[in-house]
């Protein structure tokens, strides 16, 4: 069995495109791997969040990671600041981790773009912190998409650096880990090629069964097919790859010919998508009210699976300090 390990940062909701793109796969690995699934609270921190918003959006994210499936009987869920042996890994790697290369990292570039007034020291160790998250647990495999694969080098070469200077083979070099054959990349209806929080274009696991109609409804169509077998444009690719993603191969097929034969009515074809939406959406929704009203239970999954990555992350660490030549307690 390997082990595989994945954070999200606690902002905003879990929408389609998180469901589809990533949710649900590691729903399917937690049966077949060793699997460690966080929330990255630190990580937030670098944006300077309220105390009560890092404590309520990283309760909804575990109610939703939840209510997609995730099983804190098969896979350790936990929340990154439950486990302060992470920071201890993170200063031995700071150690070892030049200015140069953590100044070449793009997504440092954009964040300093973004926040000129607070470019902070944390921002800028954002991947010596990620690269401590995956190797406290010698983790193999990260599931992540394609905007961290430079953060992944760095882990990397966090790995790598670590394992030359001592001599040893502590920690396994972890690979990104794309599930099927190529990343799923699920559309936006509003004519842009992503669903994504930043393009504000998103269905949200938690919204109700009316305002996921409305958005379907208000997807971005054209005039309609007006030659048999066309192709299609983008806006209506986005349409039926979202078909081709919650609905039945049938319904899919249905819409697909009367593409074809130009007499697709889109009024039609988006009833029968928000119809096929709704459906997936609905028990979902409904165990996310459940999570999220009762607290009490998601604090005691996510004390309980501190324990299990604290147990993990100290052996690494007890590792570490004899390797490096401190004392082991
Ligand atoms: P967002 O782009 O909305 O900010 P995140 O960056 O928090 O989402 O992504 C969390 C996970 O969901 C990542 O693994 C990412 O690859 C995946 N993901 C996000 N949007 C999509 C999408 N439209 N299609 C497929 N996967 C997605
Ligand atoms: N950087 C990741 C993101 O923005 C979140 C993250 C933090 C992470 N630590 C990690 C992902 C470790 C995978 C492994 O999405």
């Amino acid at each position: 069995m390997d082990t595989v390990l994945s954070g999200i940062r606690p902002t905003g909701h879990l929408h389609l495109g998180n469901y589809y793109g990533a949710v649900r796969s590691f729903v399917k690995m937690q049966n077949e791997q060793n699997c460690y699934f966080f929330i990255a609270d630190w990580h937030s921190l670098t944006t300077h969040p309220t105390p009560e918003n890092i404590q309520n959006s990283t309760r909804t994210i575990l109610a939703e990671y939840l209510a997609c499936g995730l099983d804190p009987e098969k896979a350790t869920i936990y929340i990154q600041s439950d486990v302060p042996e992470t920071i201890e890994l993170y200063l031995y790697l700071n150690m070892n981790t030049y200015i140069g290369e953590l100044g070449r990292v793009t997504t440092f570039k954009e964040k300093a773009r973004q926040q000129p007034d607070n470019v902070n020291a944390g921002l800028f160790t954002y991947p010596t912190l990620m690269a401590a998250d995956i190797l406290q647990h010698r983790a193999k495999w990260v599931p992540v998409g394609k905007d961290q694969e430079q953060n992944m080098e760095m882990a990397r070469k966090c790995a790598r650096r670590f394992n030359n200077i001592y001599k040893t083979e502590l920690f396994p070099e972890p690979q990104n880990y794309y599930f099927g054959a190529e990343a799923l990349k699920v559309p936006g209806l509003d004519g842009s090629g992503k669903m994504g929080k930043s393009d504000g274009n998103c269905i949200f696991l938690c919204d109700e069964e009316k305002v996921v109609r409305k958005k379907v409804m208000r997807a971005v169509t054209d005039n309609g097919p007006q030659t048999p077998n066309s192709e299609k444009p983008e806006v209506i690719a986005n349409l039926f790859k979202m078909m081709s993603i919650v609905s039945s191969a049938d319904t899919l097929r249905y819409f697909e010919e009367k593409w074809n034969d130009c007499s697709l009515r889109y009024g039609d074809m988006k009833k029968q998508l928000a119809e096929d939406m709704v459906k997936v959406l609905n028990p979902i929704r409904e165990r996310i009210l459940d999570f999220s009203s009762d607290t009490a239970r998601l604090d005691k999954i996510a004390a309980e699976g501190a324990m299990k990555a604290r147990e993990s992350a100290a052996a690494t660490l007890k590792e570490v300090r004899r390797t490096i030549g401190f004392r082991v307690y």
